[in-house]
């Protein structure tokens, strides 16, 4: 059976799924956002095992262990800055989505949650965004047959109203 999907309203670093994404950037090295909030609430271990990572090219993700997270690993997805939209940012964040369920899938995952990616600091509109995720996300399902459940998981009211027309409910 295909994986369900679901928006819901939450802080990320709640969440006790199998693994949480985590809207990076190409350092791996933490930052503001969602990124600082997974960063503070897994420790400094977390930091540690980001340094051996060498970095991840926009587009691509990269996998953790969760630590003192209630999730069991975060894999650390980098979404494009917003440029307008000519510079590739679609592809380049549709593939943020596609690159996670990948690592999600290799490793047995039946759970996952991703934050908006790319729509806080870098600055993608969110109704767009939220296209290309679940755009993405759908493609992706036939890929990836053991996922049972996959989270679009919102910060804001706003934004769970945004993915929740996206989704069609
Ligand atoms: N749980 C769920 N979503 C959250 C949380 C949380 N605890 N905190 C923020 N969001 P952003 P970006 C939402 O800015 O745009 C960092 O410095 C937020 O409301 O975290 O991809 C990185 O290191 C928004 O909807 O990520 C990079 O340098 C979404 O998460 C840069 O920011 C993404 O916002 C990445 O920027």
């Amino acid at each position: 059976m295909a994986a369900l999907l679901r928006a819901l309203r939450a802080d990320i670093t709640t969440l006790a799924v199998d693994a949480i994404v985590n809207a990076a950037n190409s350092s791996l090295l933490g930052g503001g956002g969602v990124d600082g909030a997974i960063h503070r609430v897994a420790g400094p271990e977390l930091l540690r095992e980001c340094r051996l990572l060498g970095g991840c090219e926009t587009g691509d993700a990269k996998i953790t262990k969760g630590y003192r997270l209630p999730a069991r690993h975060v894999i650390h997805a980098v979404g494009p800055v917003w440029r307008g939209g000519t510079s590739c940012e679609p592809a380049l964040l549709a593939s943020c989505y596609r690159r996670s369920l990948e690592i999600g899938y290799h490793h047995g995952f039946a759970t996952m949650a991703f934050p908006s990616i790319s729509t806080g600091i870098y600055g993608y509109p969110v109704e767009l965004a939220a296209q290309v995720a679940v755009a993405a996300v759908r493609t992706s399902l036939p890929t990836v047959v053991a996922m049972r459940e996959i989270i679009f998981c919102c910060f804001s009211w706003n934004d769970l109203l945004v993915y929740e027309r996206v989704l069609g409910r």
